[in-house]
């Protein structure tokens, strides 16, 4: 832990930092403000997050953070939540606002790393590579075959994206390049003349991939249930970037060992860091470890972003990306 503040005579707003980020983006935030930064192995809980809050009218936090009412409702000095990811369900933005607290997330900076690793599951599900390594790894590879360990290709097939925000757009714009034709879920009970768009059962029954990119929310979570997952084609891939709680977990296990879909690629879990134990043993499912935006380049922009955004606020400017515009 640092405190810069040990005399008590520092007249600048206190900001609790609660991992520590890139070198250059703390000195930013240490040049306008007095920081204190938790570096320990495990998230804070709400309880040390509460009490570490005390006096402090800024926080720079991360998705692992339980942001919740009671921990808003237990710092009464806080004026801004700056959140290091663009998904902020870890924090209670109604409580906020109602107190007068700024939240911000970190939009656009991490779209293409998002978008890229998004393509490296679609690859890597497809062409079974998850697979196939651990097959050469243990040895068990006993040379080329002419039908041997076969994928699908993506050329000619439909790729149904789920979320049609800057990430999804931005995987989409790169469907063509594998010449796939990208479509999206039209929103519930809408109609579009949209050719890109579909209702969400259309896209389900006639993609060969389906991506989600929707952020979690109540009418969100397990989207992707049982049924949905039984209306899939049987040779289709599902590819999860998003929110782990978007796929039941339980029924996808499920599905998978009903052959019901072809097989699946996540980069996020309902609750991190498990991973529902019937996903484990199945050769068809890759499995990330949250890295969707996790390059040097993107998670350096997004800390910076982040404490952009506390110091507007902290020093009476606009948020330069807010969640709850005021
Ligand atoms: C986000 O920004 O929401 C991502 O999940 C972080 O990797």
């Amino acid at each position: 832990m640092v405190t810069a503040n040990p005399t008590g005579t520092d007249s600048r707003p206190r900001v609790l930092l609660t991992r520590r980020i890139p070198a250059s983006v703390q000195s930013k935030l240490e040049a306008g403000c007095s920081v204190e930064l938790y570096d320990g192995p495990s998230p804070l809980g709400a309880d040390e997050l509460t009490r570490r809050l005390q006096g402090k009218q800024g926080m720079v936090c991360v998705l692992t953070d339980p942001v919740n009412a009671e921990v808003l409702g237990g710092a009464p000095d806080l004026k801004v939540v700056a959140n290091i990811a663009v998904g902020y369900d870890n924090i209670d933005v109604a409580a906020a606002h109602s107190r007068g607290i700024v939240v911000t997330n970190t939009p656009d900076v991490l779209t293409q790393s998002t978008a890229e690793l998004t393509w490296a599951l679609i690859l890597a599900v497809t062409r079974r590579l998850g697979e196939g390594e651990r097959l050469v790894r243990r040895g068990g590879w006993k040379g080329w075959a002419l039908d041997f360990m076969l994928g699908m290709e993506l050329g000619g097939k439909q790729l149904g994206i789920i979320g049609r925000g800057r990430i999804g757009r931005a995987v989409a714009a790169r469907a063509p390049a594998f010449g796939m034709k990208a479509v999206f879920a039209a929103k519930e009970g809408r109609s579009s003349p949209d050719p890109t768009e579909m209702s969400f059962d259309e896209l389900l029954v006639s993609s060969d991939v389906i991506s989600i990119h929707t952020p979690l929310t109540p009418s969100t979570r397990h989207l992707i249930d049982r049924r949905a997952l039984a209306r899939m084609k049987r040779s289709a891939y599902l590819v999860n970037t998003a929110r782990g709680p978007v796929v039941d977990e339980k029924a996808l296990a499920w599905a998978l060992n009903e052959h019901l879909l072809a097989g699946a690629a996540l980069d996020v879990y309902e609750r991190e860091p498990e991973v529902f134990a019937g996903l484990l043993d199945l050769e068809n499912v890759v499995l990330a470890p949250h890295l969707g935006s996790a390059t040097r380049e993107t998670r350096t922009a997004m800390a910076d972003l982040a404490v952009s955004n506390v110091l507007a606020i902290l020093q009476g400017r606009k948020a330069l990306t807010p969640v709850n515009p005021r």
